[in-house]
């Protein structure tokens, strides 16, 4: 059998991969720049390098079946290179040039018939003003590569702030869209494997915090018209996309009751850590099945309801939990701690999942033992 992962990225979802890689009986070795990083904690081997180091690349290539990553990572001519030698890489080098681009991943979900704000490609100030004029204020301008947790937006209210966006965004290619007046935000974890299987999870609500993830809440407390929208949306999405692995769906939902698209993500999302307790089958383990052709699981939710909350850092210095005691004796709490040496202000350093009877349980629950932990 062939049983060898490698993951290009060493974070908390490489993290989280492997121990559902090593359980299922694989070899894990990942490659990160960060000596004993949060996945080479736990897995077989990490190769200490940058993930653009092509003799890394090679190497860990040379000694894998399977190539997955935890960031968008698409360095083509190598993963073609690989790719000819027979290593199975998923996502490939076309999904994420897909993703990658947000203006390209824009004209893709426009073109499959899904819905998205209105947006055009910027390439002078006056193709924001035409927006503008198309669309109305507010505008938000966006960069088109990697951007992460808001970085790359800046929003726009009224002609005065082109400049000031434009500045905020400077030398980044970019485009803009409508700006969405949304009730909530929305998001569904999908699966697609190497033989096509697809499987969407529940449809969650997440709350971001300074535009970062902050609490997910499984299922989404919205109607169930609204639930059925978007699952049908994140599985369409995976018809047409095609490429293997899990995606996160982000999506948005207004105050008329549509559902429109955000964004896809080309990874096990953190919508998604909810599903490590809260589901039949976690969505790192999904994510191992689908990238090495294997079954995919039952998505089914173990409780009514679960809710993640983050553990976002909010002070630098070195980590040290604290607190642990007091969470460990609630029931139906579970803590993850992603092992990184040192907590920084909103850095991810783990999250808490509670799983309750009722939404507004699990909640007040997770936030009473979100403020039992320091780290
Ligand atoms: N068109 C929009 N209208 C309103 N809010 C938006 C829009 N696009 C993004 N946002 C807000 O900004 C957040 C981050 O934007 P997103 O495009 O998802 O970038 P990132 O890659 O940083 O997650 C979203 O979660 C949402 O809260
Ligand atoms: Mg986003």
């Amino acid at each position: 059998m062939k049983n060898r992962i490698g993951i290009v990225g060493g974070g908390q979802l490489g993290r989280m991969m492997a121990f559902d890689a090593k359980k299922l009986g694989f070899t894990v070795t990942v490659i990160d720049p960060t000596p004993n990083s949060p996945t080479g904690q736990v897995v077989d081997r990490q190769i200490v390098a940058d993930f653009y180091d092509k003799k890394a690349i090679r190497e860990l290539g040379k000694i894998s079946d399977f190539l997955t990553s935890e960031i968008e990572f698409s360095d083509s001519k190598i993963l073609d290179e690989l790719s000819q030698k027979g290593v199975q890489i998923h996502p490939s080098a076309k999904t994420f040039g897909t993703i990658n681009d947000k203006l390209e991943q824009k004209k893709f979900l426009r073109k499959a018939g899904l819905p998205v704000a209105d947006f055009i490609e910027v390439e002078t100030k006056d193709d924001i003003q035409n927006a503008a004029k198309n669309f109305g204020y507010p505008l938000l301008l966006k960069a088109r590569f990697d951007a992460y947790d808001g970085r790359g937006n800046a929003l726009i209210k009224n002609k005065s702030q082109i400049d000031i966006g434009l500045n905020k965004l400077r030398r980044k290619k970019l485009y803009v869209e409508k700006f969405v007046s949304f009730t909530k935000e929305l998001a569904a974890v999908v699966a697609r494997s190497t033989k096509g299987e697809i499987v969407s999870y529940p449809v969650v609500e997440t709350i971001h915090k300074n535009n970062i993830c902050h609490i997910v809440i499984a299922p989404a407390p919205v109607d169930k018209k609204v639930t059925n929208k978007a699952k049908r949306l994140a599985i369409k999405t995976m018809q047409h996309l095609k490429g293997a692995g899990v995606f996160g769906i982000e999506m948005f939902l207004t105050k008329n009751g549509k559902v429109l698209i955000n964004e896809i993500a080309p990874r096990v999302h953190n919508s998604g850590h909810f599903t490590i307790e809260g589901c039949r089958t976690s969505q790192f383990e999904q994510h191992i099945r689908a990238v090495t052709g294997l079954p995919l699981g039952s998505i089914e939710m173990t409780a009514p309801s679960a809710v993640m909350i983050n553990i976002l850092g909010e002070r630098q210095s070195p980590a040290q939990v604290k607190g642990l005691e007091k969470i460990l004796k609630m029931p139906n709490v579970f803590v993850h701690i992603y092992g990184k040496a040192e907590t920084k202000n909103e850095r991810k350093m783990g999250h808490i999942t509670v799983l309750g009877k009722t939404v507004k349980e699990a909640y007040n629950k997770a936030i009473k033992a979100r403020k039992l932990l320091m780290i």
